[in-house]
C-alpha cells in the first residue's frame, strides 16, 4: 500500500523493492555493436541477387498525372522494371487489424495529393542505374494550385468536435474578472532521425522477409499482410537496430509495399532507401496546429474557465487529428472547461505522431497562456500553477495513480535557482547578455499494453530473452537484460536479448512511451516461469543436491539455486544443476495484459508529469538568442536505467530547443514543395545550440504500473520545453512569440 499526496491509500502491485540492477546507470548492452559498426540497420542488409529501387516523386502537389512515359528509362542499362499505377498490380487498403500510415496504397490512382508523392518506381541492378532510370521517367501533369496555407481559419472538413466539456465556459469566461484570449500556432515539423527509412524486401516465391526500420514489427507485419494480400504467416519483419524514429517509423509507409511488390514481381531481393529529401514528403510530419485559448481567472489566480479550440492541418488522403487537448482537461483544477478540435485539409503528405503527439503542441498553447495569465495577474508563473494544481483528474473524476507535479516544481525551482528571478522584463543580466527565465509544466499519458516474452536459462551459464518488440535506440535491449538479471542474479554480460523480429512472441510498438512499462511485467513473468522450470528440474534430477525436495522450499538468486531460508552462497550455481541433470536449458514464457485488463487501474488516471525551467541569453547588440540552461524534473514512475532514461530526457530537451527556436517545414505556396527539404535549410539543433542540461527523476513507483512501478519516459521530456523557452524569451525581451519557432526577426521589436 502507498499513500498519495491527498492521503488516499492506493493498493499497489509493486512487489520489487530496491535492487542493485534496477535503476542502475548501466551502459547499453548493444553499445559496442553500434560503436564498432557491427549492428545491422535495415539498409545494411546486402543479399545475393539483390537489386535497387528508386521512387519517382511528383513535382506538383495537386492535380493528376496526364501521361507517364517510361520508354527511355526502360532502355537504360541494368533497368529491370519501372512500376507505376498502370502495372503495379493489386495492392490493397487495410480493413482489419493494424494501423497503416496512409489509408491509400501506393499508385492506387493517378491523382496527386501532395508534392513528392510516389508516381513510379525504377528498379535496376545497381543503385546508380535505378537513380538514372528514375530521372529518365517522363511525367506530365494536369496541375492545379495546391493549398498549403499556414492560416487554418478556412474551410473545415467537418464541424468542430467537442473533445472534452464540463461546466459552462460561456458564463465562466464572460464572468471572470481576468480574461485571456490568445491564439498560438505550431508549425509542421518533419521527423529527422539519423537513420533514414529503408526496406530490403525478399520474396522467396511464397514468403516475404522485410528488413525494416520500424517502431513496430508486429504491426508492420499485420499491415503488410493486408496491403500485399498474403497470409500473415507468409511475412516476417526484421528490425534489429533502429537509428531512432520519433514516431515517424511507428506505422508502415508506402515505400515498404513498393519494395515488396517489386521483389515479388522480379523474384529478387529489392533494396529501397529513402533520401533525406523524400523524408520531408513521404513519411509523415507533425502537423501544423492553431489553437485559440481562452482563460478566465479570479484576481487571486484561481482558474474559472478554460477553453481550447484547436485545428490542425491534415492530408487530402487521411484525417489525422493532432490531439492537442490531451493534457488540458486534467492538468489544472477548473470547473468550466471546453476543448474542441477541427481538421483542415491541405496538400501535404499524411501527418503522423511525432514525439508527444498532441500534448506537446497542446502544452505549448496551454502553458504559454498560463504564463501570459500570470503576467496579467502580476503573479509568479510557478505560483499560478501551484494555486491551480489538482490531485484529481477532473475530467474522469478519478484520482491520479501517482501525481507528484508539485515536487517536480519544488525540486526544479531549487536546482534552477528560481527564487532569484526578478520578474521585470530585461531585469536580469550576465555580462553583456540579458537573461530570460521561464518555466512550464509537462505531462504525458502513462500506459502499458499486452505483451508476451520468453526467457531461457542455459546450461553454459548464459541466459537468453526474447520478445517481438524492438529497440528504437533508447535501451530496450538493456532493460530486458536488467530485468532477467534482477530476477535470476545472472550478470547482464551473460544475458543475450533477441528483439526486432516478428516471428517472436508478440510485443509492443516502441511508441507512446509505453514499451518499457509494457515489457517489464512480461519479462518478469517469463523469468519467473523459467526459474520454476529450473527448480522442477533440480528436484527431479538424480544426482542433484536438491533431489526429492519440494520446489516450494527453493529459490534462485545470484545465479544460484538454494533453500529459501538460506543464502545464495550455500546453494549451487544453476548451470551446474542443469549439467548434473543433463538438461540443456530451462525456459519460461510470460504473458501479461495491459492497463485496460487491470480492474484496479480503472479507478485511477495514469499520467507522467514534469517541470521545465529554462534560461535564455539574449544579446541585443547582435540580435543573438540561445537557450543556455535547462533544468528538467520528471515524475515518470520508477526509473529502470538511470543512464538511458537521462539520455532520453536530455535528448528531448535538445529537441525542444529545435521546436522552440529552429524547426519548421516550409511548404512553398506556389507549388506545395517543402522547400527546406534538406539538412542545410531545415535546422535541427546541434551541440552548439544545446544548453547545459540538468535532468532529475523523482523515481517514485507508480502503483498501477506493475512489479516495478515504471512508466515510460520517451516523450515527457519534450513536453513543456517550447513554452518555457517562449516564456523566457518574453522575460528577456518583452516580446511574446505565439507562433513557433521563435525567429530573430520576431525580436527586433524587443524593448531591451
Ligand atoms: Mo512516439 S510519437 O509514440 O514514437
Amino acid at each position: 500500500m502507498v499513500e498519495n499526496m491527498s492521503g488516499q491509500t492506493i493498493k499497489t502491485e509493486i512487489t520489487a523493492g530496491p535492487s542493485k540492477i534496477i535503476g542502475a546507470a548501466l551502459p547499453r548492452i548493444d553499445g559496442p555493436l553500434k560503436t564498432t559498426g557491427t549492428a545491422k540497420y535495415a539498409s545494411d542488409y546486402h543479399l545475393p541477387r539483390m537489386v535497387y529501387a528508386v521512387p519517382v516523386c511528383s513535382t506538383i502537389a495537386n492535380g493528376k498525372i496526364r501521361s507517364l512515359d517510361t520508354a527511355a528509362a526502360e532502355k537504360l542499362p541494368g533497368v529491370l522494371v519501372v512500376l507505376h499505377h498502370g502495372n503495379i498490380g493489386p495492392l490493397f487498403r487495410i480493413a482489419g487489424h493494424g494501423r497503416n500510415s496512409e489509408d491509400r496504397p501506393p499508385f492506387e490512382d493517378e491523382v496527386i495529393y501532395y508534392w513528392g508523392q510516389y508516381v513510379a518506381l525504377a528498379v535496376a541492378e545497381t543503385f546508380e542505374q535505378a537513380q538514372a532510370a528514375a530521372a529518365a521517367v517522363r511525367v506530365q501533369y494536369d496541375a492545379e494550385k495546391p493549398n498549403v496555407s499556414t492560416v487554418l481559419n478556412d474551410e473545415l472538413s467537418a464541424a468542430p468536435n467537442t473533445e472534452s466539456k464540463r461546466g459552462d465556459t460561456e458564463a465562466g469566461f464572460s464572468g471572470a474578472p481576468v480574461q485571456l484570449d490568445e491564439t498560438y500556432s505550431t508549425p509542421a515539423e518533419t521527423h529527422n532521425p539519423m537513420e533514414m527509412h529503408a526496406t530490403v524486401a525478399v520474396w522467396d516465391g511464397k514468403k516475404f522477409t522485410l528488413y525494416e526500420s520500424s517502431q513496430g514489427v508486429m504491426n508492420h507485419l499485420a499491415v503488410m499482410a493486408q496491403v500485399l494480400g498474403v497470409p500473415k504467416e507468409n511475412i516476417q519483419v526484421i528490425s534489429k537496430f533502429i537509428g531512432s524514429g520519433f514516431g515517424g517509423k511507428l506505422f508502415p509507409w508506402p515505400h515498404s509495399a513498393l519494395a515488396a511488390a517489386a521483389s515479388r514481381r522480379l523474384n529478387r531481393p529489392v533494396k529501397l532507401t529513402l533520401s533525406r529529401k523524400m523524408m520531408f514528403s513521404n513519411v509523415g510530419h507533425r502537423p501544423r496546429t492553431q489553437q485559440r485559448m481562452r482563460l478566465g481567472a479570479t484576481q487571486e489566480g484561481k482558474l474559472l474557465s478554460l477553453q481550447q479550440d484547436y485545428r490542425n492541418h491534415t492530408s487530402l488522403t487521411d484525417s489525422i487529428k493532432e490531439n492537442c487537448g490531451e493534457a488540458t482537461p486534467f492538468l489544472y483544477s477548473v470547473a468550466n472547461l471546453h476543448v474542441t478540435s477541427a481538421l483542415v485539409k491541405r496538400n501535404v503528405g499524411t501527418p503522423t505522431p511525432m514525439r508527444g503527439p498532441g500534448a506537446v503542441p497542446g502544452l505549448f498553447a496551454l502553458e504559454s497562456a498560463m504564463d501570459e495569465l500570470a503576467i496579467k495577474l502580476k503573479m509568479d508563473p510557478l505560483e499560478l500553477r501551484l494555486r491551480n494544481d489538482t490531485l484529481i483528474d477532473e475530467e474522469k473524476n478519478k484520482p491520479f495513480s501517482s501525481r507528484h507535479l508539485k515536487e517536480c516544481y519544488a525540486v526544479g525551482a531549487e536546482k534552477f535557482g528560481w527564487s532569484r528571478r526578478t520578474p521585470a522584463v530585461g531585469s536580469m543580466r550576465r555580462g553583456d547578455v540579458i537573461l530570460g527565465w521561464g518555466m512550464a509544466a509537462a505531462s504525458w499519458g502513462a500506459g502499458r499494453s499486452g505483451c508476451e516474452a520468453s526467457v531461457t536459462l542455459k546450461s553454459d551459464g548464459t541466459a537468453y530473452a526474447s520478445c517481438g518488440t524492438q529497440d528504437i535506440g533508447t535501451g530496450t535491449y538493456t532493460v530486458f537484460a536488467q530485468v532477467v538479471s534482477d530476477r535470476t542474479g545472472i550478470p547482464v554480460s551473460k544475458i543475450e536479448v533477441v528483439l526486432g523480429d516478428s516471428s517472436l512472441k508478440p510485443g509492443p510498438i516502441s511508441g507512446g512511451s509505453t514499451a518499457t512499462a509494457t515489457v517489464l511485467p512480461a519479462i518478469v513473468a517469463a523469468a519467473d516461469d523459467a526459474i520454476q522450470s529450473l527448480l522442477t528440474i533440480a528436484v527431479k534430477a538424480k544426482g542433484s543436491p536438491f533431489f526429492g525436495k519440494s520446489t516450494e522450499t527453493l529459490t534462485m538468486s545470484d545465479g544460484r539455486i538454494h533453500a529459501k531460508d538460506q543464502t545464495a552462497a550455500s546453494g549451487v550455481a544453476y548451470e551446474d544443476v542443469l549439467k548434473m541433470a543433463k538438461v540443456g536449458y530451462a525456459s519460461g514464457d510470460g504473458k501479461t495484459g495491459g492497463l485496460g485488463t487491470d480492474t484496479k487501474a480503472h479507478d485511477y488516471s495514469t499520467h507522467s508529469f514534469g517541470a521545465q525551467f529554462v534560461e535564455v541569453e539574449w544579446d541585443p547588440g547582435i540580435a543573438k538568442l540561445r537557450v543556455s540552461r535547462a533544468v528538467c524534473v520528471i515524475d515518470g514512475g520508477r526509473i529502470i536505467n538511470m543512464k538511458t532514461a537521462t539520455n532520453q530526457v536530455a535528448g528531448a530537451i535538445v529537441m525542444g530547443v529545435g521546436m522552440g527556436l529552429l524547426e519548421q517545414t516550409v511548404y512553398d505556396p506556389r507549388n506545395g514543395h517543402p522547400i527546406n527539404d534538406n539538412f542545410a535549410d531545415y535546422i535541427v539543433p546541434t551541440s552548439a545550440d544545446s544548453p547545459e542540461i540538468d535532468v532529475t527523476f523523482l523515481d517514485i513507483p507508480d502503483p498501477m504500473m506493475g512489479v516495478y512501478g515504471a512508466r515510460g519516459i520517451g516523450e515527457i521530456g519534450l513536453a513543456g520545453v517550447a513554452p518555457a523557452i517562449t516564456a523566457a524569451v518574453y522575460h528577456a525581451t518583452g516580446v511574446r512569440v505565439r507562433e513557433l519557432p521563435v525567429r530573430v526577426e520576431d525580436l527586433l521589436t524587443a524593448r531591451v
